[in-house]
């Protein structure tokens, strides 16, 4: 009932009485009055003036279902979303629902978790209220060795969508990460859970370092607000980064990777670098020289010869 409410003021230009909305939602005035009470302990700031009625002034910025929906202009991701105040991990709720057969675009995403996951091992530091944590299901059809593609695709999505909300251009350091500068905003997460030959579904999560301060966070990272020293609304940033997903995703499944590589090249952190790689494998040196189109790393050894990784953690030497 609240999230009528919320939705039939955002519809509302100017005030709107108690009678009217009494009327139009079939509630009493004084259940409304109850309901605008719990709104503005959520963080709604809802004016209220004798003789005109009530104006919502302005939404909290609270990763709520109702307001990462609410005006969301998207088909498939976000169209069905999970919010959490904390989480162990969003992945595991991810795969959770996703086993239970939860629509392809479904997010799930927290205020806080506790047991947040990178690769490799690594933990992600969530505080609370302060970033976006989120897994997104993906149905594809599309074979496990193209899941780099959906890596790729998502750190497009996410820069395009930095730059929209903030103006800032986040670049893309293969595999997983979005850089300001040398500093680490965001990573990602592909998992998946695959019979023989195909993919049953796709687990993406991202985190990004929104409006952390620099105490929150290690000294290799940096928040949207340590570089704009503004608060960013994580609301219109996931909203954002769901319209972006989704075009992007659209173009992987006609075919068209190249144009995510294409902003990856225009975009990358590591391109051109010398860098270290280490996988299962070992650790190996040279220049990072090109993505392919797997989106695997093509690297110039100094002996001349050009290997390709698929996977790896990359260091950037120089
Ligand atoms: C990395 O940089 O290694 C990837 C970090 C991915 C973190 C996100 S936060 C939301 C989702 N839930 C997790 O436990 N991890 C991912």
């Amino acid at each position: 009932m609240q999230q009528k409410i919320i939705q039939f003021l955002k519809q509302t230009d100017g005030y709107v009485s108690g009678e009217e909305m009494s009327q139009q939602l079939s509630m009493s005035r004084a259940a409304i009055w109850k309901h605008m009470q719990d709104l503005r302990s959520q963080g709604y700031e809802i004016m209220a003036v004798p003789h005109l009625g009530y104006q919502l002034v302005s939404n909290p910025d609270v990763l709520s279902s109702h307001e990462i929906k609410s005006g969301l202009k998207t088909k498939i991701f976000g169209q069905n979303v999970v919010s959490f105040d904390s989480l162990p991990s969003t992945m595991d709720e991810a795969f959770r629902l996703g086993m239970q057969g939860a629509p392809e675009g479904t997010v799930i995403c927290a205020e806080s978790q506790t047991k947040g996951r990178g690769r490799l091992g690594r933990s992600w530091t969530s505080p609370k209220g302060k970033g976006i944590y989120c897994s997104i299901i993906l149905r594809p059809k599309l074979s496990p060795s193209q899941m780099s593609q959906l890596t790729l695709m998502t750190a497009v999505a996410v820069s395009e969508a930095v730059k929209k909300t903030t103006d800032l251009q986040a670049t893309i350091k293969w595999p997983n990460d979005l850089m300001l500068g040398t500093k680490k905003l965001a990573g990602i997460l592909t998992e998946l859970r695959a019979e023989i030959d195909a993919l049953t579904f796709v687990v993406i999560g991202f985190g990004i370092n929104v409006n952390s301060t620099a105490s929150q966070l290690l000294d290799t990272a940096i928040s949207l607000k340590m570089e704009t020293q503004k608060s960013v609304n994580r609301v219109e940033l996931l909203q954002q980064i769901l319209i972006s997903m989704e075009k992007w995703y659209g173009k992987i499944l006609k075919g068209h990777f190249d144009e995510v590589l294409e902003y990856c090249r225009q975009n990358s952190a590591t391109l051109k670098k010398q860098v270290s790689i280490t996988d299962a494998k070992g650790t190996l040196e040279g220049k990072a020289i090109d993505i392919d189109a797997d989106g695997g790393l093509l690297i110039r050894l100094n002996n001349g010869k050009t290997v390709k990784k698929i996977s790896g953690d990359a260091l950037i030497l120089k």
